[in-house]
């Protein structure tokens, strides 16, 4: 039996790059999304790889478990759980819609709660050997500041950085891997979904590409946060230090 990776938002952007090197490093897909046929394009890329495709809104309440129990139907079993799907909004927090930004937090902090939850036991449980197994969440940069205009967003960074180390601490007696990464900017699909193409934020970019290697090669090591590119480090590093009311002016002076 073969390793498999299931990986959500994988129709387009940073979670498309991971699937694409998982694949390569001999894992089966699982593919999650909404756009069912950009997780066509994928399958047809990977010609003749095992992909299975769950097409599925993740702001959904209840998702995960309609994910999860579709998986089993299959008599399939998660080796690696990556939890890419998840979008920003930008706008004054009163502006936004409420339901708007609730959806934001039900993809980018329930849902990957859930599928950890649900996921966990077996993953926990596979036996391969050298080939590693446990969870990559995807965070962000936005988890080391607050971020005003983009307050829940940021917040639900802070969130995915924070319950990745706990798990880390708690599994550190497994061969479990729990790795939260942390892109900066990334050119993706991303700012126009979040109505942020006009801020400063989307100067210094990476590529999807660099930003996925960086995650896949973090992860295959070990590491618990993993930050692409020297520039992120840089900025994450000085978040860190400084006070965090001038952490959260800076992080709304790149966002006009
Ligand atoms: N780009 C950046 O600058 C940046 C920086 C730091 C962190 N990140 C994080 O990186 C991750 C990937 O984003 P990206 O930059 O690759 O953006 P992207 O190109 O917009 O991709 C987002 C992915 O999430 C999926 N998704 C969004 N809403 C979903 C929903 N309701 N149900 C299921 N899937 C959903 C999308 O698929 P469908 O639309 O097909 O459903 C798509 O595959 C996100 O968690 C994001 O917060 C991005």
């Amino acid at each position: 039996m073969k390793p498999t990776a299931l990986i959500t938002g994988a129709s387009g952007g940073i979670g498309y790059e991971l699937s694409l090197l998982f694949a390569k490093a001999g894992y089966n897909l699982i593919v999650v999304a909404r756009s069912e046929d950009k997780l066509e394009d994928l399958r047809n890329e990977l010609d003749g790889h095992p992909v299975t495709i769950l097409p599925q809104d993740l702001s959904e309440p209840g998702a995960a478990q309609v994910v999860y129990d579709k998986v089993k139907e299959l008599g399939l079993n998660v080796t690696v759980l990556v939890n890419n799907a998840g979008f920003g909004l930008n706008g004054l927090f009163e502006e936004l819609p409420l339901l708007d930004q609730q959806k934001m937090l039900q993809v980018n902090v329930n849902a990957l709660t859930e599928l950890t939850h649900l996921f966990l036991p077996e993953i926990k449980a596979a036996r391969f050997r050298s080939i590693p197994k446990g969870v990559l969440n995807i965070a962000s940069t936005a988890a080391f500041q607050p971020g005003p205009k983009m307050a829940v967003y940021y917040a639900s960074k802070a969130y995915v950085l924070s319950f990745s180390e706990a798990l880390v601490e708690e599994l550190k007696d497994t061969n479990v891997t729990i790795s939260a990464l942390c892109p900066g900017a990334t050119e993706t699909n991303f700012f126009k979904t979040a109505q942020a193409e006009h801020t400063k934020l989307v100067k210094q970019t990476m590529t999807p590409e660099a930003v996925a290697k960086s995650g896949f090669v973090g992860f295959v090591k070990g590491r618990r946060v993993i930050i692409p590119g020297p520039a992120n480090q840089t900025m994450a590093y000085a978040a860190k230090l400084l006070p965090r009311s001038w952490a959260a002016k800076a992080a709304h002076y790149m966002d006009q």
